[in-house]
């Protein structure tokens, strides 16, 4: 299409200009995560890159927590988001006082925070985790604090899917992915009964008993590894629509079928936005360097746990 390729050169140009990268999500649409991302992957892969990155200005394509996490790693580079919009229902569904007030109730306990979050709940966090490590970093909470229970939030269903698979007690909170809750064991029978061979991926923010009827259940890295590994004749992906899109190409002969959901906050960000944002350097995301510091802390700690 002429269009988006004149976009993805015009962007391809500014970037080298303004010595910007561009990390994008697995979320992203095909486009955005073929034609210009520089990174893509998930929420660790994403957190990872950003810390190491040497560019003088990261551009975020995702959501604003990624655009925080990436400021808090990188606090001397500009960070930029396409839409200051683009938010995420898991991280409006708790603040920096909620977590203090959990803290008070449950005093000596850990606290590890999905990184989908605000930098205001990083700030009261001890350590940080993903979908992709959420119960090692669990376990390893437990034993550094000498404890059997962990609090862990905001994801009530990532919580329960954890508690699923550790003995450490978990405390959670009432937050939800409003794409992932959205699934329901329901989709996966009549997949079960429509395709009887497809092998059946899922995020583990879905509720619990979508991932009890899956095959799979990983972060969206871990389910394109999956997919690229393993090349299944059929399979379906419970996450957001792009994830199949975007991993289509590289395994031909594979068939996607199945339920998938947006996200509208994704969505948001697109090579028209991206363009606009390096060539008015907009719009800056900024964290108090304050909270910052306290939040680099739950981070890093997450980064430099062994893989
Ligand atoms: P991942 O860490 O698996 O990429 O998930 C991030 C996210 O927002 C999923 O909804
Ligand atoms: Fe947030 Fe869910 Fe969208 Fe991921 S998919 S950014 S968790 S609302």
């Amino acid at each position: 299409w002429p269009e988006q390729a004149k976009l993805i050169s015009e962007i391809n140009a500014l970037k080298k200009e303004r010595d910007a990268v561009i990390l994008a999500h697995n979320y992203m649409t095909p486009e955005i995560f073929h034609g210009v991302g520089d990174y893509v992957g998930d929420s660790l892969g994403l957190a990872k890159e950003a810390a190491k990155s040497k560019a003088k200005v990261i551009v975020q394509a995702g959501v604003h927590f990624m655009a925080e996490t990436s400021k808090i790693l990188s606090p001397e580079k500009t960070v930029l988001i396409p839409d200051l919009r683009a938010g995420c229902s898991l991280a409006s569904s708790i603040t920096g006082a909620d977590v203090r007030l959990i803290k008070q109730r449950y005093p000596g306990l850990p606290v590890v925070t999905y990184v989908n979050t605000t930098a205001d709940v990083k700030a009261e966090t001890d350590i940080c985790c993903t979908s992709a490590n959420a119960v090692q970093v669990v376990e390893w909470a437990a034993k550094e604090w000498g404890v059997d229970k962990v609090i862990l939030i905001p994801d009530e269903f990532l919580a329960r899917n954890v508690a699923a698979q550790t003995s450490v007690g978990i405390i959670a909170w009432k937050g939800r992915c409003e794409v992932h809750e959205r699934f329901t064991a329901a989709d996966i029978a009549e997949m079960r009964v429509a395709y009887p061979g497809a092998e059946i991926l899922a995020h583990p923010e879905c509720p619990e008993e979508v991932l009890a009827a899956s095959d799979f259940a990983g972060s969206t890295a871990a389910m394109i590894d999956y997919v690229t590994d393993r090349k299944p004749k059929q399979v379906v992906m419970i996450t957001e629509c792009s994830m199949a899109s975007n991993v289509k190409g590289d395994v031909p002969g594979v068939d996607f079928i199945g339920p998938c959901n947006l996200c509208p906050h994704m969505k948001r960000i697109t090579l028209e936005n991206i363009r606009d944002c390096l060539k008015y350097m907009q719009f800056e995301v900024t964290v108090e360097p304050e909270m910052a510091e306290r939040g680099r802390l739950a981070v890093q700690r997450m980064i430099d746990l062994p893989p």
